[in-house]
């Protein structure tokens, strides 16, 4: 649909950079990405809950959340992945832009998608992290149980049974879930994000 009639107008509105001041902290998304199972919620919720220790204001974005509300018209064919990842892409840009430390947990089984959401949210304030376990230790994990589901044909288009994830060309960091433990993968993340939040302040 074209923006007919639209007059956007950013030039009035009060910039990130005092909202950053107010807040003193950079704004910025770090998106997880991986394959159900794979351990990005429970690392979005340890991060989430480490920088919040550390005063900083943050929100979390998570898949299963997400699509209960705003895009809970959305399934899981191409269209709708992609549909899904624009909408939280443009979110988090929301986010960012009042220098909120944005937390996004998605599979974006595509490199594409992931294009998508860092094309969306700008290269200098995405961070993406690759949140790498295999698809039979995920089955064996199967903590919300779909796995057994979709292995009795029960889940349409499930995540590396029948609709591709495609591994990472490249990615700020990739944390193997299945090699490290949780107090290592968390340590490695919080790292990371805190180089790049302590940088811009
Ligand atoms: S994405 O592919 O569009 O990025 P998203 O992260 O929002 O996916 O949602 C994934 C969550 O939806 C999974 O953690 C799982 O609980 C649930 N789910 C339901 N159906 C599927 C499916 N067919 N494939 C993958 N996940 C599914």
């Amino acid at each position: 649909m074209s923006a007919e009639n639209i007059y956007p107008e950013f030039g009035r509105m009060l910039g990130r950079s005092a909202k950053e001041r107010l807040l003193g902290q950079r704004g910025c998304v770090v998106w997880l990405y991986g394959i159900s199972g794979s351990g990005k919620s429970t690392l979005a919720n340890l991060l989430e809950r480490h920088l919040h220790g550390q005063g900083k204001l943050t929100q979390l974005l998570d898949g299963d959340n997400v699509r209960t509300g705003l895009n809970s018209g959305l399934g899981f064919s191409d269209d709708d992945r992609r549909e899904n990842i624009r909408r939280v892409g443009e979110v988090a840009r929301l986010f960012v832009s009042s220098g909120v430390i944005t937390i996004c947990s998605f599979i974006t089984p595509a490199r594409s998608l992931r294009s998508l959401a860092r094309q969306i949210i700008g290269e200098d304030d995405f961070l993406e992290v690759y949140v790498k376990c295999s698809f039979e230790k995920c089955a064996e994990r199967d903590v919300k149980g779909l796995y057994a589901k979709a292995k009795d044909g029960g889940v349409k288009h499930f995540t590396g049974k029948d609709s591709a994830f495609e591994e990472p060309g490249e990615a700020d960091l990739i944390i193997d879930t299945e090699a490290e433990t949780e107090a290592e993968s968390l340590a490695r993340l919080i790292a990371l994000v805190e180089s790049r939040i302590v940088a811009g302040e």
